[in-house]
């Protein structure tokens, strides 16, 4: 059983293809340990909360300083027993101690076709302006895991989404969420659970 952890800070609609996932067993050999947030009014936590699964708040407001946060972050994943971390929009830099100790055991969500509109800055909304102010026809969502970089590590899944006239960020962003991030990330999280996923010379390999 992969005893995994969910990291989020906003509305939590990628931790809730991950919760239907595992309810409906499109997602198996999978339990949602803890849902963690920096926020505590992410309403990420009241879903958890609403399908019985452990909702914490560690948010660097409430620690002394950055060390002492990711101190604590980290305490709670090993407490845990944590296999797998999964940041559904967590918007808090993984501290390079916890990226050492889970190497290629922490996944992001990221809500463009890597390595376009990535990187610092490009987060949120900001990704698909981005995309609208280029003008480019395709954009998409990728899975990857996380190195010591932004957007840099493996890339494990992606998905194309059709840029259409007239989207908005806010129409594009929904439509990237639906059409790529709810069916990637609980199929990255599926894969792994199962053994299909090795990341060999820095790349990630998807057994058939
Ligand atoms: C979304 O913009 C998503 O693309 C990115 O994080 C944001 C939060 O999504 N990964 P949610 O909290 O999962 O709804």
């Amino acid at each position: 059983m992969l005893r995994t952890a969910v990291l989020v800070s906003g509305g939590g609609t990628n931790l809730q293809a991950i919760i239907d996932g595992v309810e409906r067993g499109t997602i198996t050999n999978t339990e949602i340990t803890t849902v963690i947030s920096n926020n505590k009014n992410a309403y990420a936590l009241e879903r958890a909360r609403n399908h019985g699964i452990e909702a914490l708040c560690i948010s660097p407001r409430e620690y002394p300083d950055r060390e002492q946060f990711h101190r604590a972050l980290l305490n709670a994943l090993e407490e845990r027993d944590i296999d797998l971390v999964v940041l559904a929009g967590y918007l808090v830099v993984i501290p390079e101690l916890m990226i050492r100790r889970y190497r290629n055991r922490i996944i992001n969500i990221h809500p463009s076709l890597i390595p376009s509109f990535c990187g610092t800055g490009y987060y949120g909304l900001k990704v698909h302006e981005g995309v609208l102010e280029r003008g480019v026809k395709v954009t998409g969502a990728t899975v990857h895991f996380v190195d010591e970089g932004t957007d840099t590590g493996p890339i494990l899944l992606q998905k194309a989404v059709a840029v259409e006239p007239g989207d908005t960020p806010e129409v594009l962003q929904r439509r990237v969420m639906e059409q790529a991030e709810w069916i990637l990330l609980p199929e990255a999280i599926h894969l792994i659970a199962n053994g299909k996923v090795q990341v060999v010379d820095g790349k990630a390999v998807i057994e058939q």
